[in-house]
C-alpha cells in the first residue's frame, strides 16, 4: 500500500483519497441519514490502475469521514476495473450501478468488454455485488465496446439508466435503458447523439439526465471537442445540452462548458435531502501535470456545488453548508480603493468580493501569488467584452469565461492547499484550478479606476 510521504499540498475541506489516486466522483446520494460520496480510486498507487470504489460519508455536506472501499475489481465481469456508475435508494437498501471493465486477452489493440453490474448494501458500507451480474452484458448492436458509467434515477414507477458511449461510426451518444426492479433492464433507445457535422465529440463519457426549473439536462463529459474560438480548450469538456421534444424526436441546444477552468470533469449530480440539485466533479484533467503525485497521492473533488438555471445557462454555487467550515475573519473592508493586498499563512479560505465597477470602462483583476511573488494565476474581469480571461502559470494557461456587466462584480473564492474554485456573478460562470505554491498567499484586487471594493475573508477548518 503507498502513502503519503509529505503534507504540502494536502486539501483540508476537499474530498480527497486518504492516499493512491482519485478520479471520477461515483454514487452520490442521500442514505439513513448520510450523504455518501463514492470516486474512482486505486489504492495501491498514485497513478490509475485497476479502479475501485473508495467512499465517503458525511452528515451536513461539510465534513467527511473515509470509509472502508466499496468496490473492488477483480470478478469475472470487473476483470480489471469498477468503472464510474451511481447509486440510488430502494426497499431501504443501497444499490451501486457501476460498470466492470475488462480487457480482452489476445487481442491486437486492448480491445475491452464493458458491461454493468450491482452491489447493493444494507448499511450503506458494506456492499455485495449482486450474484448474476452482469446485469446489462454488452451494448446495442450499433454501439462500440465503450459503453459505461450508469447514472440511475426513478421516474413514474420505473427505473431509468442513461449510458455513455460511442457508436461504431466514433458518435458519442447517451443510451437510455428501463427496468421494473433495477435488475432485469431493457434498451430503450440513443436519448441523444453527437452531431458528426458539429463539433460534439466522439465519445461522451460520464452523463447525468434531469430536470431543473422544466429544463430538461443532459450533462456529460465528451471526448473529442475542438477548441472554438477559446473555449473547449480542456483535453476533455465538461458541459450540457438542453434537451427538448417536438412530439417526434429529442431536439438538443448547443453544448455549453459548465465550468471555465482547466480542472473540471467527470461530474455527478443528486439531490439533497431537501430537494436542491448538487453537483460534484474530478477536480483535475486527464494527463495533467498534478504534483502531488510525487508525495503519493493525486486528485481531489470540487466542493458540492448547487445547481440552478438561469435562463437557459446551467449555474453552479456552493452549497450554503460550506459557512460552515468559517473559522476567523481574516480580513475584511468596504471603502473606495486602487489596490488590496493581503497575504495568508492559512491555505483554506474563502473570499467573498463585491466590487463596483464605478465607470465601468477599465478591468478588475484578482491575482494569486506564492510567497516568493511568483504568480499562480491573474484573472482580468473585463467590463467591454464581458469576458474573464484566467492566466495561470505554465504552458496552455490561458482560459476564459463569460459574465453579465451589472453594477457590481461578485465574487466568491474558496482556496484549499493545492486548489481555487472562483465562482462568478453568483455562478454564472466558474473557474476550477488546482496550483501548486510554496509558503504564504498573496491575493490582490485592483483596477486602474478608484472603485468601491467591498471584501470578506474567512480561514476555514479542515
Ligand atoms: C471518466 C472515466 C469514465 C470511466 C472512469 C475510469 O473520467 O474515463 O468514463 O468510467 O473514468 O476510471
Amino acid at each position: 500500500m503507498i502513502t503519503v510521504k509529505n503534507e504540502r499540498y494536502r486539501q483540508k475541506y476537499h474530498i480527497m483519497p486518504p492516499q493512491g489516486w482519485m478520479n471520477d466522483p461515483n454514487g452520490l446520494c442521500f442514505f439513513k441519514g448520510y450523504y455518501h460520496v463514492f470516486f474512482q480510486y486505486h489504492p495501491d498507487s498514485a497513478e490509475w490502475g485497476p479502479m475501485h470504489w473508495g467512499h465517503a460519508r458525511s452528515l451536513d455536506l461539510v465534513h467527511w469521514e473515509n470509509c472502508p472501499i466499496a468496490l473492488t475489481p477483480g470478478d469475472s465481469e470487473d476483470k480489471d476495473g469498477c468503472f464510474s456508475g451511481s447509486a440510488v435508494v430502494k426497499d431501504d437498501k443501497l444499490y451501486l450501478i457501476y460498470t466492470g471493465h475488462n480487457y480482452l486477452a489476445g487481442t491486437k489493440k486492448q480491445e475491452v468488454w464493458e458491461n454493468q453490474n450491482i452491489a447493493i448494501s444494507e448499511d450503506g458500507l458494506h456492499f455485495q455485488k449482486y450474484e448474476k451480474n452482469p446485469v446489462i452484458t454488452s451494448p446495442p448492436s450499433d454501439n462500440s465496446t465503450d459503453f459505461r458509467d450508469p447514472k440511475v434515477w426513478f421516474e413514474d414507477g420505473l427505473w431509468y439508466m442513461v449510458l455513455g458511449s460511442q457508436s461504431k461510426k466514433r458518435e458519442g451518444r447517451a443510451l437510455l435503458y428501463c427496468s421494473k426492479d433495477l435488475l432485469d433492464w431493457n434498451y430503450l433507445k440513443v436519448l441523444a447523439k453527437a452531431d458528426l457535422t458539429a463539433n460534439e465529440g466522439y465519445m461522451w463519457e460520464c452523463p447525468d439526465y434531469f430536470e431543473l426549473n422544466g429544463k430538461k439536462i443532459l450533462l456529460l463529459s465528451p471526448q473529442g471537442i475542438a477548441e472554438e474560438k477559446g473555449i473547449f480548450k480542456n483535453l476533455h469538456q465538461t458541459g450540457y445540452f438542453i434537451l427538448s421534444d417536438d412530439g417526434n424526436q429529442v431536439i438538443k441546444s448547443d453544448f455549453y462548458e459548465l465550468d471555465s477552468g482547466h480542472d473540471f470533469y467527470a461530474t455527478q449530480t443528486c439531490l439533497t435531502e431537501d430537494g436542491r440539485r448538487i453537483l460534484f466533479a474530478w477536480m483535475d484533467m486527464w494527463k495533467a501535470d498534478m504534483q502531488e503525485q510525487a508525495d503519493g497521492w493525486a486528485g481531489t473533488l470540487t466542493v458540492p456545488r448547487e445547481l440552478r438555471m438561469q435562463g437557459n445557462r446551467l449555474c453552479t454555487y456552493p452549497v450554503a453548508e460550506l459557512k460552515a467550515l468559517r473559522s476567523e475573519l481574516l480580513f475584511t473592508q468596504d471603502k473606495f480603493i486602487k489596490k488590496t493586498s493581503f497575504s495568508s499563512s492559512s491555505h483554506a479560505l474563502e473570499i467573498n468580493a463585491v466590487l463596483d465597477w464605478g465607470k465601468a470602462d477599465t478591468s478588475i483583476y484578482f491575482e494569486l501569488n506564492d510567497e516568493e511573488h511568483s504568480q499562480i494565476f491573474i484573472v482580468e474581469f473585463c467590463p467591454t467584452t464581458r469576458k474573464a480571461v484566467l492566466k495561470r502559470k505554465g504552458v496552455d494557461g490561458k482560459r476564459q469565461a463569460s459574465f453579465s456587466l451589472k453594477q457590481q462584480l461578485e465574487l466568491k473564492i474558496y482556496i484549499d492547499s493545492s486548489s481555487a474554485e472562483i465562482f462568478i456573478n453568483g455562478g454564472e460562470s466558474s473557474f476550477s484550478e488546482r496550483f501548486y505554491a510554496a509558503g504564504k498567499l498573496n491575493l490582490e484586487f485592483s483596477s486602474e479606476n478608484l472603485i468601491k471594493q467591498k471584501l470578506d475573508v474567512y480561514c476555514l477548518d479542515s
